[in-house]
């Protein structure tokens, strides 16, 4: 048993899709949540920057006492996470990759057409192709970068024409081209407009992974006899800009759920 928090990072506030599907499953695990909200978005940022904001915030964590890191961003997870896990060789650290790749290879059709929509960094890094394509040969993966989505959800515009006329944007001629029959949310924003995606497209499988990475929280910590017999404190979130567009976020995501009602605040100088 280990009482110690977990600890999340995104760029923004994309890494609480994840979470809220940890607070369903684990309500005995106490959350800190750092979103560096002042500098995202990462996804098209140089992999040294990214590196440079990951290890500050992977210090922050540390320095409050984390027993595990979820890196709630595929951006940081394709650029540095073996990196981390060197760095930090005591702290178990769950990528955001891995577990969508997982989904996938076991949800999609032989021979599906898999399109894969991430930050441009993401998509570069070509992690999602190499990851599925040795666990499934049989499927054809092709990837879109989508830079505009993060910025966009990061304002909260996201029930809007603008955001529709978006992804229309980046994906009418990718899935038509492509005969996309299976799309992967190779970022951990993107689950915010999954509505969106599918009322224009009703036809396609929406794969993402905040549901794997919880459960890929559960296990590692199950594996190493770390969960938490009761939880020690209030969650918190903390961010490098605490806005109302970060608020709202927070709330929207966390709407209706009882057991994320004690949520502190902090604003982080990094
Ligand atoms: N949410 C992050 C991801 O999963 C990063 C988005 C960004 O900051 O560009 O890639």
């Amino acid at each position: 048993m280990d009482n110690r928090p977990v600890g999340f990072f995104d760029s923004g506030i994309g890494g609480l899709t994840s979470i809220a599907y940890v607070m369903q499953s684990l309500p005995q695990e106490r959350i800190i949540f750092f979103g560096d909200t002042a500098r995202a978005p990462y996804g098209s940022k140089s992999a040294e920057t990214i590196r440079h904001f990951a290890f500050q915030i992977a210090r922050f964590l540390t320095d409050h006492n984390v027993k595990m890191i979820v890196i709630a961003c595929n951006t940081v997870s394709a650029i540095c996470l073996e990196e981390l896990r060197e760095a930090f060789p005591e702290i178990p650290i769950i990528g955001a990759i891995s577990p969508t790749v997982r989904v996938a290879a076991r949800c999609c059709r032989k021979g599906a057409h898999v399109g894969v929509i991430a930050t441009s960094v993401t998509v570069k890094s070509g992690a999602y192709e190499k990851k599925l394509r040795k666990l499934r040969p049989d499927l054809s993966v092709k990837s879109v970068a989508c830079p505009a989505f993060v910025p966009l959800i990061e304002e909260g515009i996201i029930d809007h024409e603008i955001m529709r006329q978006t992804i229309r944007y980046y994906l009418d001629g990718f899935l038509k081209e492509n005969a996309i029959t299976d799309l992967v949310l190779g970022c951990t924003h993107y689950p915010l407009i999954g509505g969106q995606i599918s009322s224009l497209y009703p036809h396609l499988r929406l794969i993402s992974s905040s549901e794997e990475a919880a459960g890929a929280v559960e296990r590692e910590l199950k594996k190493r006899n770390m969960l938490s017999e009761v939880r020690s404190g209030n969650h918190v979130f903390a961010a490098s800009d605490v806005s109302d567009a970060f608020l709202r976020m927070v709330e929207r995501v966390s709407a209706g759920k009882k057991e994320i009602a004690d949520i502190h605040f902090y604003n982080l100088e990094l």
